[in-house]
């Protein structure tokens, strides 16, 4: 396998580093699109669904009631979750190992809407999110990023599909998931609910391939950032 080289700065080198921040429904395309943004800008790539999702394996594995938020209070109070950078991504591994298979599993996507409902486990989730910042700029991917975690940034993006496209988009991945039913969850929850931020810009991505939405929004971040300089 040739060796792993970042990419070259595709924007003028900032003094803080800079954070995009994606958000969206399920398979509106956030985590493709959101790998080809880092990669293509030189930027460290953030999947805070897999945080959570994380979390919720976690629980699952250790038998903890995912519906308790003491219980689940008591693992964050607890587990030996560390923030670690591997070739460009940002990632929690937990007594040193990321459970890449094991989060995607049918059991905890259906764990997952649970204790990312709790307020225990958000202000976790807020704080962790953004100490990535130490890894550099960051192209960020979740349901609260500019909402939430860095309202302050100016590069927000919502990204959405039809239903019936994301569906299909789950399907042809070999996963079989009621979307609607996470989707409803994630908005109807009190705790920083899955909801587009004041000054996104939206990308309905329905018909468009992933090459073609991440040079929007590419675009889009380049004309932000020369108007802001
Ligand atoms: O990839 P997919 O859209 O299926 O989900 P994900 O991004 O892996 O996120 C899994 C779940 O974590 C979501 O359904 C939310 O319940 C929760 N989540 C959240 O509440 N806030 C975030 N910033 C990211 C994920
Ligand atoms: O992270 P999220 O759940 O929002 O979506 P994903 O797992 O990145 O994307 C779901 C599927 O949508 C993937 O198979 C992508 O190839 C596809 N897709 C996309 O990401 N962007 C488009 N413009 C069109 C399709």
């Amino acid at each position: 396998m040739a060796p792993h080289r970042p990419a070259p700065p595709a924007l003028p080198l900032m003094p803080d580093p800079i954070v995009i921040a994606i958000d969206g429904p399920s398979a509106s395309g956030k985590s493709t699109n959101a790998r080809l943004v880092a990669r293509k800008l030189g930027f460290v790539y953030v999947d805070t669904g897999a945080m959570y999702r994380t979390l919720a394996w976690h629980c699952l594995r250790k038998r903890v009631d995912v519906q308790s938020a003491r219980a689940v209070g008591s693992v964050l109070r607890s587990w030996k979750a560390r923030l670690v950078c591997v070739d460009q991504k940002a990632r929690l591994e937990v007594s040193g190992y990321f459970p890449e298979k094991e989060i995607r599993t049918a059991e905890t996507s259906a764990a997952v809407p649970h204790v990312a409902a709790m307020p225990v486990v958000r202000n976790w989730m807020k704080k962790v999110p953004r100490e990535c910042l130490r890894f550099g700029s960051l192209v960020m991917e979740g349901r609260d990023i500019g909402t939430h975690v860095f309202p302050e940034t100016n590069f927000k993006f919502w990204l959405d599909a039809s239903l019936d496209e994301r569906t299909r988009r789950r399907e042809a991945e070999g996963v079989m998931e009621n979307l609607a039913a996470r989707d409803e969850r994630d908005s109807q929850r009190a705790a920083a609910p899955l909801m587009p931020a004041l000054g996104v810009v939206k990308i309905n991505n329905s018909g468009m391939t992933p090459e073609e939405s991440s040079e929007l929004i590419i675009r889009e971040i380049t004309r932000k950032h020369g108007a802001l300089r």
